[in-house]
């Protein structure tokens, strides 16, 4: 027979079993027990950053002149740190630039992989600013079953994904660091300057780190953390160090830049500035993982227009009724929603966005239709990344990967 207390967590509803689960973020596991997926306002607490208000939106279009993208409109890009400084430093038309990355451990990148480069495309258009991109070709190696030769392959195949985003060439560096670690005496230096001030209680109390993890892993925090600092890259910004980097990224990479910001004031250098995203759920929901390992988790760059129909129709959870009789009657609940979910992450359209969050909460729009305008508008964005990715070639990747000056229109530079 069960005993009394667990009959009585069993028949808790979903968000009172969460109160006492905490959702665990982390740049290696990303869980949570709810179906409507993290708690981030539990999460920003937590992590001590800062929450995008309408204020901070507002400042961002009047200083820009232009609305913001629906990525951010939306809460998607909910929290920062430090974005103010950012916007004084544009406002007083100083320098700043962007870093971003990507850890290269499959060929294919699922659409959650592009959500903080279709973002930080943007930025780089709205502030016209140079940005850098790490390849984390060395963080794979140490923590996944793959040789050096295969995640720098990794590297080069999905940079090409990343330029098929629309990055523009002469303002973007794209770097793998097991390439560039070998010709940048900058960005070795910056390493050491980091390692020699974090000490491993601290990684292990922000990373989790074991006695029986590699001593690799134990030092690449410091790898990631380097970009931060414009003093890296004297190619690009003639040996200084007072540049302000802006770090767009999932909320996931938040433990490598609390250490970074951390490190920044006793190098000398200023706190890298940072806006996070929440997380794009798998197909089967919030609760479960997306996982380049599984096809069916997520909708990959790679996926033809028939496996985009299929994997919708097929695994987005539906948050619709049970029966059409009960759905009519009771309405979908959108909260829970796979496929509604996706649509406020690609859906431009902040209006329809709206009318079909209405029809379907009212039970007028069955699942079905739901799923069919996610499917059209996946396959036309997927459709036309792979057409720009075709035309991406081994010669066009050199040319973002070679260390040079970048265009950058700032006097003071
Ligand atoms: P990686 O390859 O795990 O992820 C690349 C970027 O995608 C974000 N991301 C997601 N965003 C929304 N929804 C998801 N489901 C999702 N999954 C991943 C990540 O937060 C990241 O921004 N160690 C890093 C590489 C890196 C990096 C950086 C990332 C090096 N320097 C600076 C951001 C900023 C990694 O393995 O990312």
């Amino acid at each position: 027979m069960s005993n009394p207390s667990q009959i009585e967590k069993m028949s808790l509803k979903d968000d009172q079993v969460n109160e006492e689960e905490e959702d665990i973020v982390n740049p290696w596991e990303v869980s949570t027990h709810s179906a409507k997926g993290v708690d981030y306002d539990k999460l920003i607490r937590k992590f001590g950053s800062t929450r995008i208000d309408h204020a901070l939106i507002k400042r961002i279009e009047n200083l820009t002149g232009r609305p913001v993208h629906h990525l951010l409109r939306r809460g998607i890009f909910f929290s920062q740190r430090d974005l103010e400084m950012i916007l004084n430093v544009y406002e007083q038309k100083k320098p700043f630039y962007l870093y971003t990355g990507r850890g290269p451990s499959s060929e294919a990148m699922h659409m959650g992989h592009l959500i903080p480069f279709i973002f930080t495309k943007w930025l780089q258009d709205t502030f016209d600013v140079p940005l850098v991109i790490q390849l984390t070709d060395d963080e794979k190696f140490l923590w996944k079953d793959l040789t050096l030769e295969q995640t720098n392959h990794l590297a080069f195949e999905n940079a090409k994904d990343i330029i098929a985003c629309g990055f523009d060439v002469e303002k973007t560096f794209i770097f793998s660091d097991l390439d560039f670690l070998t010709n940048s005496p900058a960005f070795y230096r910056t390493i050491c300057r980091i390692q020699k001030l974090v000490t491993y209680n601290q990684v292990k109390g922000i990373f989790g780190f074991t006695d029986s993890d590699s001593i690799g892993k134990i030092s690449f925090p410091a790898v990631q953390a380097a970009p931060s600092f414009s003093c890296m890259f004297p190619e690009i910004f003639n040996g200084r160090s007072d540049i302000p980097c802006l770090i767009p990224c999932a909320i996931d990479q938040d433990p490598y830049f609390r250490m970074t910001r951390d490190v920044a004031p006793r190098m000398g250098c200023l706190k890298p500035a940072l806006v996070h995203s929440t997380f794009f759920p798998a197909l089967q929901g919030a609760q479960s993982k997306m996982s380049a390992s599984d096809p069916n988790s997520s909708i990959f760059v790679t996926d033809t227009d028939q496996e985009i129909k299929d994997k919708i129709n097929k695994y987005a959870f539906s948050g619709g009724g049970a029966t059409v009789e009960e759905h009519k009657t009771k309405g979908g609940n959108c909260e829970v929603d796979v496929s509604y979910q996706y649509l406020t992450f690609f859906m431009e359209d902040d209006q329809r966005l709206e009318e079909i969050r209405m029809a379907y909460t009212s039970g007028e729009l069955m699942t079905g239709s739901l799923k069919k305008e996610l499917i059209d508008i996946l396959q036309k964005m997927v459709g036309e990344h792979r057409q720009r990715r075709e035309a991406v070639t081994d010669e066009i990747v050199r040319q973002f990967m070679k260390p040079r000056k970048l265009k950058y229109d700032y006097p003071a530079l």
